[in-house]
């Protein structure tokens, strides 16, 4: 599949590589094309890798992935452009994390709002699929970094949209029994997470953890 990967942080590369390796035809997105992290990106991928500015990469990718940082991301797919956009599957990994204020950083909006929807409705023609925000770049891609029954969410209003991301989820090596789909405005609580996950990570001092989701049978 063509995909583009908005993002050149540590998140795009990661999901790029792993997609890459999948074999599938990814073109990262920066803010201007030939950014650096992106041309070393494109250079070390070889073989169906390529770079240019989020416009380039949102048409490139008959699916396409949003890495932006998270307060900047609704700008960021504005440059990428709505009819690049329309009727694709936008998997958004993005949190609305707000670090002006210094560290720990805050969340932007929250509650009863959610990044996620913001942009189903500032792009109501793109199929977003919140996804992967809930844990660190490599668990995303290799959750085996991770011992135990741990869990994916995702969250969106379009069914079919979850499917094709559960499918590239299971390809990236999660149990489709791991993959929870939390209904349209799941984006909500999962992004509201960020706050413990950071306090976790301070505590643990390592990045490979996750969560498990257990249930009693009904
Ligand atoms: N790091 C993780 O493991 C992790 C885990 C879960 C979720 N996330 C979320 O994933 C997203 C990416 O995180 P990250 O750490 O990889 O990178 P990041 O530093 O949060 O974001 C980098 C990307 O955001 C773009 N960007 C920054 N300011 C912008 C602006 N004003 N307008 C347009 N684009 C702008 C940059 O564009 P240029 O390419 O032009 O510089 C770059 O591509 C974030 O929302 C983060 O909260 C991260």
């Amino acid at each position: 599949m063509r995909i583009g990967v908005l993002g050149t942080g540590m998140v795009g590369p990661a999901i790029a590589t792993k997609l890459v390796s999948l074999g599938h035809d990814v073109r990262m997105g920066s803010r201007e094309a030939g950014n650096e992290k992106a041309v070393a990106w494109a250079a070390e991928a070889g073989e169906g890798a390529s770079e240019g500015n989020f416009a380039d990469a949102a048409s490139h990718g008959e699916l396409v992935v949003n890495c932006t940082a998270g307060v900047a991301s609704l700008e960021a797919l504005g440059a990428a452009g709505e009819d690049n956009l329309a009727g694709k599957v936008l998997i958004d990994i993005a949190n609305p994390l707000d670090f002006s204020h210094g560290m720990p950083p805050t969340l932007a909006f929250c509650n009863d709002d959610s990044l996620g929807e913001r942009i189903q409705a500032a792009f109501p023609a793109a199929r977003v699929v919140k996804a992967l925000n809930t844990m660190n770049c490599q668990v995303m891609v290799e959750p085996t970094r991770v011992p135990g029954d741990h869990a994916v969410f995702i969250s969106g209003e379009d069914d079919g949209a979850k499917h094709e991301v559960a499918e590239l989820l299971a390809s990236f090596g999660w149990p489709s029994e791991r993959i929870v789909d939390l209904g349209g405005s799941g984006a909500r609580g999962t992004e509201m997470y960020l706050p413990l996950w950071l306090n976790l990570y301070g505590q643990l001092q390592t990045g490979d953890f996750n969560i498990s989701v257990l249930a009693a049978k009904s």
